[in-house]
């Protein structure tokens, strides 16, 4: 008889944003003539930019002909996406190497899949509300996990205690789902902590794209003493509305090494590169072709305007909810907007109040752990019109 991985049921019975579906489903199903409008997952909806669009093209065509066609790629991804990476972080005065660059086929995948080369006895740092897959990917390896609080208190900004130690530490900053952003200081001050400890950093930066303040980095590895203790992974999801094409990337410095137990240099972008190697062949030729694309001085521009489109979004969400003075947080560096559920209701009845009586999804805080139960996400990757029409609604409802 074969023996399952039973940490499976210790997760909860279905990951977030399917049980969202589900019932946004269950309700659509018994009521077919409501209008619903959906700003739960943060899923795109302006479509890719002409520039996407036509390497994509030449991509397809590519294959259309046996001079160009072509195969397996490298794990790791083509140089010519590799290398459009690296001199994206060039504008910002970070120096990258190209081997430091994994291609993969988005953050979602690489922040699940690292679990892969740590050990089961590591201490796991993850901050409290989180994006699940952090939670859940090390609850199915069976690791012991420490939560730190972000609440209104620190701003949704966790800082690291000296007397608790760990060894493996979560950041999103962006932070999905509150919004909150950390600054070079405050980031230092993580850095310093995992050095001490000897620890390593898991920083998300998916949302990098949205930060309107330019005190604030983009990169971890914009302080110093990042490529010690940091892996980056990023996405184009938001950047460049990738959710559907499916593209990211992962950072691991080649000075990222720490030793084995028997005293062995380990070297994590050798270990990464040797998980890759086994169990991933790479993303298609099309899909980098278009990726390379979003780098491009063009492409960027088009991101960009759509990006403008959903902060414009985040300040009519934000606007509204103010004027009914709710207690509202991200929505400036970031296309999420946080906030208190109205007359302290919890967040999942705040979720079937919303959908009953105005037919808006949104996504409730509980979802992200237990600092959210009485807090509600609202995504501003919708359309105006519908996120215009969600705020006259929620103007008549609440
Ligand atoms: C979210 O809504 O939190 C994200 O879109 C989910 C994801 O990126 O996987």
């Amino acid at each position: 008889m074969p023996k399952f991985n039973e940490n499976f049921f210790d997760l909860k019975e279905s990951y977030l944003f399917s049980e969202i579906a589900h019932r946004v489903n269950a309700y659509s199903e018994k009521n077919p003539n409501k209008k619903i409008i959906r700003l739960g997952i943060g899923d795109v909806t302006l479509p890719l930019g002409s520039k996407v669009i036509s390497q994509l093209h030449e991509g397809i065509d590519a294959l259309a002909s046996a001079e160009t066609f072509k195969g397996y790629g490298p794990e790791q991804g083509y140089d010519f996406l590799r290398l459009a990476i690296v001199d994206y972080y060039s504008r910002n005065n970070i120096s990258i190497n190209p081997c430091e660059v994994f291609v993969s086929d988005g953050a979602k995948s690489d922040t699940g899949n690292i679990t892969d080369i740590f050990g089961r006895d590591n201490i796991v740092l993850i901050p409290d509300p989180v994006y699940p897959v952090y939670v859940d990917t090390n609850i199915m390896s069976g690791r012991n996990i420490i939560y730190i609080d972000a609440n209104e208190e620190n701003n949704f900004l966790p800082m690291p205690d000296d007397n608790v130690h760990s060894d493996i530490i979560y950041i999103c900053s962006p932070n999905n789902p509150t919004g909150a952003t950390y600054n070079r200081d405050q980031l230092k001050n993580w850095i310093d902590y995992a050095l001490e400890n000897n620890a390593i950093i898991l920083y998300d930066s998916a949302y990098e794209c949205f930060i309107t303040d330019e005190t604030l980095p983009r990169s971890i590895y914009a302080i110093e003493g990042a490529k010690k203790c940091a892996i980056e992974f990023c996405s184009l999801s938001k950047t460049a509305g990738f959710t559907g094409v499916r593209c990211g990337y992962t950072i691991i410095p080649e000075d990222l090494t720490f030793l084995s137990s028997s005293g062995i240099k380990i070297s994590v972008n050798a270990m990464w590169n040797r998980r890759q190697t086994t169990k991933f062949n790479g993303v298609s030729y099309i899909v980098q072709k278009g990726a390379a694309a979003v780098f491009s001085p063009e492409g960027m521009a088009q991101c960009k305007s759509n990006i403008k489109y959903y902060q414009e979004n985040a300040k009519i969400i934000l606007n509204g909810l103010l004027k009914k003075n709710i207690s509202c947080f991200g929505g400036v560096n970031s296309p999420y907007i946080w906030f208190k559920c109205p007359n302290n209701m919890d967040s999942w009845d705040f979720f079937d109040y919303l959908l009953d009586n105005a037919q808006i999804v949104g996504t409730p805080g509980a979802g992200f752990g237990k600092n959210g139960q009485k807090f509600f996400r609202i995504t501003s990757f919708g359309t105006r019109d519908s996120t215009i029409e969600a705020m006259k609604r929620i103007d008549e409802l609440i």
